[in-house]
This record gives structure tokens, C-alpha cells and sequence, in this order.
């Protein structure tokens, strides 16, 4: 059975925009065309002919010929714009923009509600992963526990790049000399870009829909050297991981860098690849790995959407429908490494239980459990370095202290 012929309107032809026109010429699918791409700027020489290109939005989302909105530009607030438009206008729309989604998606699954039309957006996590319909369909009866993940590429790169001695600055210069980073990588390295895709994955996994503000997060800027050092002593590596979990009828999520094992599966993915693993109660640990950036890999998560709307799919959000007694709790304690290079003052005023504290004179630590608010605080403020200890430390202590309870 064969679906539907579908005719696309692309918004940018960019990374992303240029990957999905080659991809379409590419691949077997016949059941979508471009009949034209929307641009800024109309004097860039391009690789399609030029009678595919305008520089007037309205052009296609007032064409009644055109059925799909592909929105794949770099601006979030001319994004909203587009999409919502779209939607009003009763088109489907496939976007892989991640700061749109996440800072809206509330109001975006109401007005899918309103009009009648989808919006899917397979490319906005982890790119090439198939998470999000898997998410949505695969796991929607299995009883998740967790979603954990490496969720940006540039930090990936950036920490495997410190490893062998760098600092972060030249580290970042790096990323950028080979197109790994942005110009400007603060919501990379600030942790926000992973941020806005866990928050989508939220509200797959758990039907969770929260503001990113409201998920706990802490970059990669203050990972030193010396934390290198240790992680490579305890054969562990840094990684910037974002993971939402749950606990009985509560929900907790947090993206901050952390020292991963040998024996987990994140410990091995190297530079601008993802990977996420998903635990259920039921299919247990499964990892998906894969590109989290690029031209073919992203058009191939739009292109699968592209595909999925010719036999009507549409997300139904049916766990936000379904677990409406989940709890988000976003101020829990973690165990964690807090280091820096002033071996006076160790922070232990903001811990509620310290199990290891070290000094010399260029680089102190204390590890220890923690409120996340204390911690933010410390790492924004405090300039000390954060990072998660690994789950096999944390069964350590937690098997410590439950001895010690017991006698
Ligand atoms: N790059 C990746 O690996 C990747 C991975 C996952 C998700 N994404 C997401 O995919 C989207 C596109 O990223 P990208 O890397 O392809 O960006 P990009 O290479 O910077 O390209 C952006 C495109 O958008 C066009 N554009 C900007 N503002 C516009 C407007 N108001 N109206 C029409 N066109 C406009 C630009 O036009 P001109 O060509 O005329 O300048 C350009 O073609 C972003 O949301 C990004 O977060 C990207």
C-alpha cells in the first residue's frame, strides 16, 4: 500500500535545507516533491535551479498546492512564526528546530489540537536517532524508567578533544576550526542545546511538557584538565549527559557533564556522534547511537517524517494524555565532583553529605551529595567545576551508607 503524494514548501537551504533537496533526489521515495524553498538571502549561489527560490514566506504558505511545511532555519523566533502560520493555514509542517520546539511545545501540541494538523520533528533530538517515534510508538506501553543520553555534538567533540590534555578554550577553538561548534557555542557549551531536546524527549518518554528553564542544567565551560586527570585515574570519561528518569510517580531531568564508565554504553561515543540509551521495565537497557549533527544525517530524520505524513501520522502525545499523575521535581540531590583551584575554601557548607575531599595547591575537590539548586549556584557563581559522579560510584556510596545504617 502506498500513501499519499505529498507537495513541500522548505523554509532555508542551508546545512540541513541543501541535505534534504540532495536526499530527496537520492532516495527511492516518491512520495513528496519541492516546489519551492524560502531563503534570506537571494543573491547565495545555490546547488538546485533558481526559479526554486524566493525570498517571500507567503509565497508558500498561502499556496494552496502546498501540503507540508519544511521549516529548517536558523532563527527560533522567524521559526514560530512559520510554523504557527502553517498550521493556521492547514498545512503539516516537519521542523528540526529544537529551541522552537522546547521553548513552545505546549502551545504547539495545543494548536496541532486546534487545526487539525501534525507537526513532526524526528531531526530536533539527537538528528540520525530514531528516538522520538520510538519513543512515541515503540515504547509507549513499556513502563520507562529512564532516557539518558549524549544529546550535543559539539560538547561530545570539545570533551574528547580536553582529553588528552587541552584546555577548554583551545578545545572550543578546534571544534570551530573544523565546523564541530558554532561561532557562538554558548548554548552548546552552556549546556542549552542538549537541554532543549531532553525537554522534548520528556514529553515522549513521560509526557512531561516543562519550560527548558525549568530543567536543571550545567555546561562543560569549567571542565579543567585536572578533572581529565582524575576521570582518566578512575578509567571513566567526561560526558556531557542529559537524562530524565522515574522514580515512582515522579519525574526528575538534569543535563550536566558526567563521568561515565567503561562499561556504559555512552562511554564510547566519540565527538559530534549521539547516543541515547532508553531503559524500560519491560524491553530493559537498549542504546541507539548515531550522527547528532550534519547535512545527510539530519535530512534523513526529516526526510522519515516527510515519509511518515504520507500515511498521516501524527504524534499523539498519549502518555501526556495517559500519566497525569507524574510528578516534575526538579530541585533532587545528586552525587557529584565539585573541583577548582582554591584549596582554602571547599565548598562543604552546600552539601548534605560529603564521602571524599582532596587539596593541594592547584586543584582541590570535595564529591558528595548535593541539592541541585546549591549546586547551579556554585558552579554560576562560585567558579567551581561540576561533574556527575558515575552511576557505579553512586551504588558505591549508597551500598556504603546503607551498611552503615544497618550497623
Ligand atoms: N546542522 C545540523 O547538523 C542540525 C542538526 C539537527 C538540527 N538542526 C536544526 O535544523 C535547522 C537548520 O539548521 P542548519 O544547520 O541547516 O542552518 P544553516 O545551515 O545556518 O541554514 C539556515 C538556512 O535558513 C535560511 N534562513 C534564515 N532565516 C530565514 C528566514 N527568516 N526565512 C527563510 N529562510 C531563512 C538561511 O538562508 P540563506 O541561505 O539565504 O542564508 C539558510 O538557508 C536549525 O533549527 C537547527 O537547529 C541542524
Amino acid at each position: 500500500m502506498s500513501g499519499k503524494s505529498l507537495t513541500l514548501g522548505v523554509f532555508g537551504f542551508g546545512c540541513v535545507g541543501s541535505g534534504l533537496y540532495e536526499t530527496l533526489r537520492q532516495s527511492n521515495f516518491k512520495g513528496a516533491n519541492i516546489k519551492r524553498f524560502c531563503i534570506a538571502n537571494p543573491d547565495k549561489e545555490r546547488s538546485a535551479p533558481n526559479a526554486l527560490f524566493t525570498t517571500e514566506a507567503d509565497e508558500l504558505l498561502n499556496d494552496p498546492e502546498i501540503d507540508v511545511i519544511v521549516e529548517l532555519i536558523d532563527n527560533s523566533e522567524a521559526a514560530y512564526q512559520i510554523v504557527t502560520k502553517a498550521l493556521r493555514n492547514g498545512k503539516a509542517v516537519v521542523t528540526a528546530n529544537k529551541k522552537l520546539l522546547a521553548e513552545h511545545l505546549q502551545e504547539l501540541i495545543a494548536l496541532q489540537d486546534e487545526t487539525g494538523q501534525p507537526i513532526l520533528y524526528e531531526g530536533a533530538a539527537a538528528a540520525s536517532i530514531p528516538i522520538i517515534r520510538n519513543l512515541e510508538e515503540y515504547y509507549d506501553n513499556d513502563l520507562l524508567r529512564e532516557v539518558s543520553g549524549i544529546l550535543n555534538g559539539s560538547t561530545n567533540f570539545i570533551l574528547s578533544a580536553i582529553e588528552d590534555g587541552g584546555t577548554f578554550d583551545a578545545a572550543l577553538e578546534l571544534a570551530q576550526k573544523l565546523g564541530f561548534a558554532e561561532s557562538d557555542p554558548t548554548l552548546d557549551v552552556d549546556g542549552w542545546d542538549a537541554k532543549f531536546k531532553l525537554t522534548i524527549l520528556l514529553a515522549h518518554a513521560f509526557g512531561i511538557v516543562v519550560e527548558p528553564s525549568d530543567i536543571p542544567h550545567v555546561g562543560i565551560t569549567r571542565i579543567s584538565p585536572q578533572v581529565q586527570r582524575i576521570a582518566n585515574e578512575r578509567r571513566e570519561r567526561v560526558k556531557l549527559v542529559g537524562k530524565c528518569w522515574r522514580e515512582d510517580k515522579k519525574v526528575f531531568a538534569h543535563v550536566i557533564p558526567t563521568f561515565v564508565t567503561q562499561e556504559d554504553e555512552l562511554n564510547q561515543v566519540e565527538n559530534e556522534v549521539n547516543g541515547v540509551v532508553v531503559e524500560g521495565a519491560f524491553s530493559q537497557r537498549q542504546f541507539f547511537r548515531g550522527k547528532g549533527a550534519g547535512s545527510f544525517p539530519t535530512a534523513a530524520a526529516v526526510l522519515s517524517d516527510i515519509s511518515a505524513l504520507t500515511y498521516d501520522y501524527r504524534y499523539e502525545y498519549k502518555k501526556l494524555n495517559r500519566e497525569k499523575d507524574f510528578e516534575f521535581v526538579n530541585d533532587h540531590s545528586i552525587w557529584v565532583h565539585v573541583s577548582g583551584n582554591n584549596r582554602d575554601v571547599l565548598p562543604l557548607y552546600a552539601f548534605e553529605e560529603v564521602v571524599n575531599t582532596f587539596r593541594s595547591p592547584e586543584h582541590s575537590y570535595v564529591e558528595g551529595r548535593i541539592g541541585l539548586r546549591n549546586l547551579i549556584n556554585l558552579s554560576k557563581e562560585g567558579n567551581w567545576s561540576a561533574v556527575a559522579l558515575s552511576s557505579a560510584a553512586v551504588s558505591q556510596f549508597e551500598k556504603q551508607n546503607n551498611l552503615e545504617l544497618a550497623n
